[in-house]
């Protein structure tokens, strides 16, 4: 292995994990369904019908997790909040047993010397919001304002960064357009008003956040550079349209406080209202990335440029994404593209003057790691993996983009929503028969990351 990448001084590492995705315990101290519950309860929609029904079971062995955060000794730890065991039905009177968890997590997380830093919302919606309209009711932004509140109102003495939304296109792509995940909506282009509602409850939460005394907030939002297929005109204008969707109908409104030409039209309600709402400034950015997209025109790909596999393919609505040839893939079938982290980053600072400080909020990479006879996990590939991501950041750290630390996906293996849990992005392994955790070597060469700096 070669030397550790030398990062700047105060710059920050940890991990990153989210609510669904690793808690379990779903139906205890009162904790509401979510979407997640009902999408992964309908047949055909999970791979094998798997469900975060009991997950990593981080609800009852979270100070088993926090000691491995302790260990790992980095600085920041990213979780999120289930809004439906804070808020059952997702308003009214809040559960107190659902704050209360909370509430030792962050105690624990303080006593580890960790920063905790919380996401309110990564999609674990309240299923009675949901059978109210969900997204597609603007009342929900007002309903996310009030839940932020309540959750400051416990926490905000001790939580260090605040997101209220991540990937809010992932929500409105995947679940609302092409119905591949919660809720399973195929709204196509009619889907766009569930991503002005959460810009809306990000605003509104933002707003609440900093009422109820709240500091240090920003967002985690997907960003991937889109290369079209070819150079041909079709193709081209395929990956522009895909490229203003993907990268810039979330960033434009919270960066420049307007969308990109021909959105605010599709858009209901008071639009320039609202978007004066969105655009409140933020202290920071959160920015994930995994990978580039390769995107045509619909229905031309050929041997040269063909259909992706690894990655959901939308439908014919206007692109059809493509596989990038010729680069060595995780066992999700993702490209590896450190580059295009380097060029995600000077790309956002040269288009949004107002950037503020950038942190990148997930990067990380699935293979199918199995516990060796051993007892480790030999994982070399995620060690290579972060470490060509990390030095990518350095790049553009060097081109003058200020980014202030980086998060890992994951701190666990745990529930990749529709792909259920054959794909393993953790630093620690888990056994999903026994529940029983196992750093891997990626989380010793963690571990030298941050021991190694100044
Ligand atoms: C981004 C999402 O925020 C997270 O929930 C997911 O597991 C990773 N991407 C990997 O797909």
């Amino acid at each position: 292995m070669t030397d550790l990448p030398t990062l700047p001084s105060g710059f920050q590492l940890g991990t990153a994990t989210a609510s669904y995705q690793i808690e379990g315990a779903v139906d205890v101290d009162g904790r509401g369904p979510s979407v997640w519950d009902t999408f992964c309860a309908t047949p055909g929609k999970t791979l094998n019908g798997e469900s975060g029904a009991v997950a990593c079971d981080h609800y009852h062995r979270m100070p088993e997790d926090v000691a491995l955060i302790k260990e790992l000794g980095s600085d920041v730890y990213r979780f999120s909040i289930a809004w439906p065991r804070v808020l059952p039905t997702g308003t009214g009177t809040p559960n107190t047993a659902g704050l209360d968890f909370y509430d030792r997590l962050v105690d624990e997380l303080v006593a580890a010397g960790v920063t905790p830093a919380v996401t309110l919302y990564h999609w674990d919606l309240p299923q009675a919001l949901q059978d109210a309209g969900g997204w597609q009711n603007r009342d929900t932004a007002h309903r996310m304002a009030e839940y932020a509140a309540v959750v400051a109102d416990r926490l905000g003495d001790r939580v260090g960064m605040w997101m209220p939304l991540n990937e809010p296109v992932v929500v409105t792509l995947l679940g609302h357009a092409l119905g591949l995940h919660a809720p399973g909506l195929t709204l196509g282009f009619d889907s766009l008003p569930v991503a002005h509602h959460q810009l809306l409850a990000h605003g509104l939460s933002v707003q609440a956040l900093r009422a109820a005394g709240a500091s240090n907030i920003g967002i985690a939002n997907n960003h991937v550079p889109v290369w079209p297929a070819s150079s041909s005109p079709e193709d081209e204008a395929a990956a522009g349209l895909f490229d203003l969707i993907y990268n810039r109908l979330f960033a434009d409104p919270l960066l420049l406080g307007a969308y990109p030409e021909g959105f605010a039209e599709a858009m209901p309600g008071p639009v320039a209202e609202d978007l004066e709402v969105i655009a409140t400034p933020l202290d920071w950015y959160g920015v994930n990335y995994y990978c580039p997209m390769v995107v045509g025109a619909p229905g031309t790909a050929t041997a040269a440029s063909p259909v992706a596999g690894g990655m959901p393919t939308p439908p014919e609505i206007g692109f059809e994404l493509r596989e990038l040839l010729g680069r060595e893939t995780t066992d999700f079938g993702w490209p590896i593209v450190p580059e295009a982290l380097t060029e995600v980053l000077t790309e956002m600072a040269a288009r949004y003057p107002a950037l503020p400080p950038v942190w990148i909020t997930e990067s990380g990479c699935s293979y199918h790691d199995v516990v060796d006879p051993d007892g480790a996990v030999h994982d070399d590939r995620r060690i290579t993996y972060h470490d060509a991501h990390l030095r990518a950041v350095l790049r553009a750290i060097d081109a003058g983009v200020d980014v202030r630390g980086y998060l890992a996906w994951s701190l666990l293996d745990n529930f990749e929503w529709a792909e259920g849990y054959r794909e393993r992005f953790g630093l620690v392994h888990v056994d999903y028969d026994t529940l029983a955790r196992t750093p891997k070597d990626s989380f010793a060469w963690f571990q030298r990351l941050a021991a190694g700096r100044g």
